[in-house]
This record gives structure tokens, sequence and C-alpha cells, in this order.
């Protein structure tokens, strides 16, 4: 792990418990918090805001990331994940897909049982590449490759 993370862990795991508080779930009712850590040590907060739509929802990871990227802020060292379940629990596809955008594959992924906050512990560290191995990513489309016929 690298030291920004080491330095940041319990901040970062705390800030994902925390983002969850406002999770916005009435129809699943499953809350989800997720935190990011930029390379200059700034936390960013996301929380899972559903919609009546259902298929409107957006995930806490993907809230995080793009009230990150908006605010010009691309590069990050860690990413923090919550829920209310007692065993950690993994981003869905398209999330993992949407880190895949903007951190690097060793990067990474702490997932936090719902009671981290009472036991410091309960925590499953994956890097980017466990998660999503095989992936696409925005160096493929520089890749040569035959002109369409
Ligand atoms: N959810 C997340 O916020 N992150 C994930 O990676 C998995 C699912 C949310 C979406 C929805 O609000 C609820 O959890 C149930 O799927």
């Amino acid at each position: 792990m690298s030291d920004i993370v080491a330095a940041n862990r319990d901040r970062l795991l705390q800030a994902a418990v925390e983002a969850k508080a406002f999770a916005y779930a009435p129809y699943s009712k499953f809350r989800v918090g997720a935190a990011l850590l930029t390379e200059d040590g700034e936390i960013i907060k996301g929380a899972n805001i559903e919609n009546a739509s259902y298929g409107g929802t957006i995930c806490a990871e993907r809230t995080a990331f793009v009230k990150a990227a908006s605010e010009g802020k691309r590069k990050f060292a860690a990413l923090a994940v919550t829920t209310d379940v007692a065993s950690p629990i993994a981003p869905c596809g398209m999330c993992r897909q949407v880190i895949r955008e903007f951190c690097s594959l060793d990067m990474p992924i702490l997932l936090a049982a719902s009671s981290y906050m009472e036991k410091k512990d309960g925590v499953k560290e994956l890097t980017l590449e466990e998660l999503l191995p095989y992936s696409f990513g925005p160096e493929d489309l520089d890749r040569d490759r035959a002109p369409p016929a």
C-alpha cells in the first residue's frame, strides 16, 4: 500500500461511512457510501441516489467519481465503499468500468463491512485489476486498428 493510502486509510473508510448517511434509497433501502482519495490527499464522498424510474439510479461510487471529475479531480490513490451489510460488498459492473476510466489497475479498493466504525475491522482490500480483470480502458482506443471496410 502506498504511503498516502496508509496515512489516510482510516479517514477514507470513515468518510465512506459518513457518505452512506446521505444515501437516497427509498426503493431498495440498500444504502451505499463511497469515498475517493485523491493523489493530493483530498477526500470526495458519494452516496447512492435512487430514482422513481429505477433506471435513473446512480450508485455511490459513480456519484463520487462524477463529483470529483466534474471539479477537475481525476487522479486517485484509493476508493472505499461500505453498505449496511455485515460482510464487504463489491462495486457493481458499471461502477467498475467507471473506476477503470480514472484509476490505475493497481489502485486499492477498500470494501468495508457495516461494523467498520465499531470494530475498525472487516475491510477487504482488492486492486482494480482483481475486481475487473481483462478490462477495456481509455488506452485501448489508441491502438492501431484496421480501417473500416
Ligand atoms: N449500489 C451502489 O450504490 N453501488 C454498487 O456498486 C451496487 C449498487 C446501489 C444502487 C441502488 O441504489 C442500490 O445499491 C441497490 O442496487
